[in-house]
């Protein structure tokens, strides 16, 4: 007889084995100016590192794809020197810790990549307006990137695969929810392009799993985990046929031995987390809104492997502890998510021992 799975119990989760199912999410904090990794960073992460695993914050490996203020990256010496800081800071106390790569495409402003172009599947600016020292600006257009570059982005996401190894990282989560460059490639909004990269839900997957594929390929597919979050309108993505869209993509990353497919599953459009239970063949982790019975109760259904926190990370780096022994929980504080120093970052409050 096989036992109840329970959130404080272990899980295999491709080539390792987490002390519990709770996950932190993947959160951009902005606090890594000359986007590189720091001592600050690798204290935020080691506190936090009771989470069966950690997932950092989006990074990104390509120099055009940083587009947001103060984003660490994963593409130079000095930053896979930072990250290593960080790998050995959760590593000292027991923890497991993935690297969110994330290419943001057409969500930036220049003036965070060094004045160099935003890129995107297609020269379609994205609605809205980002954050910026000088006030709130509307996000750049892009340039449609042409053939060979996609092909150097994909290789972009096997080298920060690779660097993330380098620096001590367990594994890699590509970034492929929340409207960023993968997300843009997903969109027919985004994605107005008429080679392979676009028009079919078939052409318009193709980068997605390409540079999972790639990442795999450099690292192993045990070490490669996948976000999506299908339906979600987040940074200007609209797509009327949610299924049609990501019934290739679910199919396009089953049966490769990934580590985990990762759902930010807010308003599902359809049974997508059913259709990946029946053809993916790992663990899922689902994300968005949980509390401890929530959590338990989808752990026990078996409609989720683990569970990611997000923002009750930001304000409690003693979740796992809090959650077991149901001690109430910090509020996380708005104003300090982005930027700025220990204040709001690594200065809440554990309970005492
Ligand atoms: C400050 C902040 C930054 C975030 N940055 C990222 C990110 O870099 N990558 C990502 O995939 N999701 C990011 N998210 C989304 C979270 O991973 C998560 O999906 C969201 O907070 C919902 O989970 P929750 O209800 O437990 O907070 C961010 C969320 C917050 C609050």
């Amino acid at each position: 007889m096989t036992e109840t799975p329970d959130l404080f119990g272990p899980v295999k989760l491709g080539a390792l084995s987490l002390h519990n199912r709770i996950v932190m999410a993947p959160m951009t904090r902005s606090r890594a100016p000359g986007n590189l990794p720091n001592a600050l960073m690798a204290e935020y992460y080691g506190q936090r590192a009771s989470a069966g695993m950690v997932i950092t914050e989006g990074t990104t490996p390509a120099a055009n794809g940083r587009g947001y203020m103060d984003i660490p990256g994963i593409y130079s010496d000095a930053q896979v020197e930072g990250w290593r800081g960080v790998a050995d800071a959760v590593h000292a106390k027991g923890g497991r810790v993935f690297l969110q790569l994330m290419h943001v495409g057409r969500i930036a402003l220049t003036e965070f990549q060094d004045g160099l172009e935003p890129v995107a599947p297609s020269a379609v600016v994205a609605a809205g307006q980002m954050f910026s020292p000088s006030g709130m600006k509307p996000h750049a257009t892009p340039r449609a990137l042409t053939e060979s570059e996609i092909e150097a982005v994909i290789e972009s996401f096997a080298q920060g695969a690779r660097n993330a190894i380098a620096a001590g990282m367990d594994g890699v989560e590509i970034h492929g929810a929340n409207g960023y460059l993968p997300g843009q490639f997903l969109a027919p909004n985004a994605n107005k392009r008429t080679d392979r990269w676009g028009g079919s839900a078939e052409n318009r997957a193709r980068f997605l799993i390409a540079i999972t594929d790639a990442a795999a390929k450099a690292i192993g597919p045990d070490r490669v985990g996948v976000r999506l979050s299908p339906g979600n309108p987040f940074n200007d993505i609209d797509d009327p046929d949610v299924e049609g869209t990501y019934t290739p993509v679910i199919q396009g990353l089953s049966g490769k031995g990934l580590a985990y497919l990762h759902f930010l599953d807010a308003k599902p459009a359809f049974d997508v987390i059913g259709l990946a239970r029946k053809q993916f063949g790992g663990p899922i982790i689902l994300n968005a809104g949980y509390d401890k019975a929530r959590a338990q109760a989808d752990i026990a259904s078996g409609r989720a492997d683990l569970i990611a926190f997000g923002s009750s990370y930001i304000s409690n780096p003693d979740l796992v502890e809090r959650l077991r022994q149901d001690a109430p929980l910090n509020a996380p504080d708005q104003a300090t998510f982005y930027g700025g120093d220990a204040k709001g970052y690594t200065d809440y409050p554990a309970l005492a021992a």
